[in-house]
């Protein structure tokens, strides 16, 4: 089997950007059987874009920009915003059963922070499944795409100075696999796993970050982490999210004596922007006035319908939504930073490209309005492909890639209390509040994992390093990047840096 392009990683963006690569030869390297591990999955909001007749690309940029607290990058937000229409048309001709209303026409919802209804749903709260068993369909149909399941990556290969292919080690131990391609997508997702609470899947501890980072590949906002106001607090890992849509249909937060907790805090109330949101529920625990999601009245009765997926979480935690007021908690959700790209999804690394939450395209900013995240990975997933076409092509036609069989390896496994006590210092010291001391101790102890013996958590430990040594050098506060001891927002600069500079900068 042979193909010219790798794509490691098969939620949303690895799945788009193979199926827009075809007819180019594809091998699809998925750590899970396609649809299982991938946040993608997880995604319950939908999918923006201004679809509706009182919207424009716009004014889908203005809020993305109004969201990203200063730092967003123009350029990159115009694209997203302006190139939505037509990746929601291809989602639609892939089969997506987007919500419509009764006239046939596609029916956009409200979220938090977007001035218009523009957010595409399926099946309520589904919509993350829906898209992803959709392309995971389209891909089984498409004949260039070879999918390899099963295999974590290991480490990228490079040969002067050139990304080659990446190995990767079986789950299960068996025999590792070395992929040699002209042309590597890394779609690995995001970071939310290193922390102790969050609403990501277990495998999300930026193993692509990790390995572009270690070989030098420009890194950008890493310190930026999105934390979700509303996980579901009913002791489960990962925490269920209770997604923002519920409060757009009238849910609010209370305290446990039943006072409103959004109230003077923010004019928006519930539907302030999200790092605003989340500070206010991290501070009512801390505190120990509790958070709570009332959707008693509204959603009320139609929380079961609307929201399935929530509904089935908190009834499996012994709790009706129509009666019970829902404990929730702030969780690591997504990843403003990662691998720096340029509006084609080039990285700093010639031969590798980045697409969806491990890529950092500027879109964001310091802080990313809701889903903003599918967008992204379809519209620059589209982009990444064509490039790597062109680029290809411009190189004299497509080389062959070669697969290899390596040595077998022990199943790649961290040590669980080194795992815990990494994720335990992320959310304790680099997650919703940050403060210099606090930073400065966390990196001690994350600096210890970098060079200890476990190998998987000495990746976990880099990723953990980059957004701990970022935050402490970010000596301000703004979007999801909070510092109690530097509460004021500073001139606005992205962080634009390497793991070796950022060592350097610390010594
Ligand atoms: C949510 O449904 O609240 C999350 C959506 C998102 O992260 O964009």
């Amino acid at each position: 089997m042979s193909g010219p392009v790798l794509v490691v990683g098969a939620g949303l963006a690895g799945l788009f950007t193979a199926l827009k690569l075809a007819p180019l030869p594809v091998i699809l390297v998925s750590p899970h059987p396609l649809g299982d591990g991938a946040a993608s999955s997880w995604a319950q909001g939908g999918i923006a874009a201004a679809i509706g007749a009182d919207d424009t690309p716009d004014l889908h940029l203005a809020d993305t920009i109004a969201a990203g607290a200063g730092l967003v990058v123009e350029e990159a937000a115009r694209i997203l915003c302006s190139e939505a229409p037509a990746r929601i048309d291809d989602l639609v001709a892939l089969g997506v059963p987007f919500a419509r209303s009764g006239d046939g026409r596609l029916k956009p919802s409200r979220e938090a922070a977007h001035s218009r209804a523009r957010v595409l749903a399926v099946d309520g709260d589904r919509s993350g499944l829906a898209i992803v068993q959709t392309l995971i369909a389209a891909i089984r149909r498409t004949p260039t795409v070879t999918v390899i399941e099963g295999y974590l990556l290991d480490d990228l290969t490079l040969a002067g100075g050139r990304v080659r292919g990446a190995t990767f080690r079986a789950r299960d131990g068996g025999p590792g696999l070395a992929v040699t391609a002209p042309a590597t997508v890394l779609a690995t997702g995001g970071i939310g796993g290193l922390y102790a609470v969050t609403t990501n899947p277990p495998g999300a501890v930026g193993a692509g970050l990790a390995a572009a980072a270690r070989h030098g590949a420009l890194v950008a906002d890493p310190e930026f982490v999105q934390f979700h106001p509303t996980a579901l607090d009913v002791g489960r890992d990962p925490a269920p999210l209770a997604t923002e849509a519920l409060r757009g249909d009238g849910a609010v937060l209370v305290t446990r004596d039943g006072r409103r907790l959004m109230q003077g805090a923010h004019p928006a109330l519930d539907l302030a922007p999200r790092d605003v949101v989340a500070r206010a529920v991290h501070a009512a625990i801390l505190g120990g006035d509790g958070a709570f999601l009332d959707a008693r009245t509204a959603p009320g009765p139609e929380f079961a319908g609307r929201f399935p997926t929530v509904h089935a979480a908190a009834i499996a935690a012994g709790l009706d939504p129509t009666r019970d007021l829902l404990p929730v908690a702030p969780a690591a959700h997504f990843h403003m930073g990662g691998v720096a790209t340029d509006l084609w999804g080039r990285t700093s690394l010639p031969g590798l490209w980045a697409v969806g939450e491990v890529a950092a395209t500027g879109v964001h900013g310091a802080n990313r309005l809701a889903s903003n995240s599918l967008l992204e990975a379809v519209v620059f997933g589209a982009r990444t492909a064509q490039d790597v076409a062109r680029t290809l092509r411009d190189a004299g036609g497509p080389a062959e890639a070669t697969m290899a069989d390596l040595p077998s390896a022990p199943a790649p496994q961290a040590d669980p209390a080194g795992v815990a006590a990494l994720r335990r210092t992320m959310q304790d010291h680099v997650g919703v509040v940050r403060d210099g001391q606090g930073l400065a101790a966390a990196l001690a102890e994350i600096s210890a994992m970098r060079t200890g013996a476990d190998p998987v958590l000495a990746t976990m430990a880099d990723c953990a390093f980059l957004i701990a040594a970022a935050a402490l050098l970010r000596q301000e506060s703004r979007g999801g990047h909070y510092r109690a001891d530097r509460p004021f927002a500073g001139p606005a600069q992205r962080t634009l840096t390497t793991i070796n500079a950022l060592e350097d900068a610390l010594q």
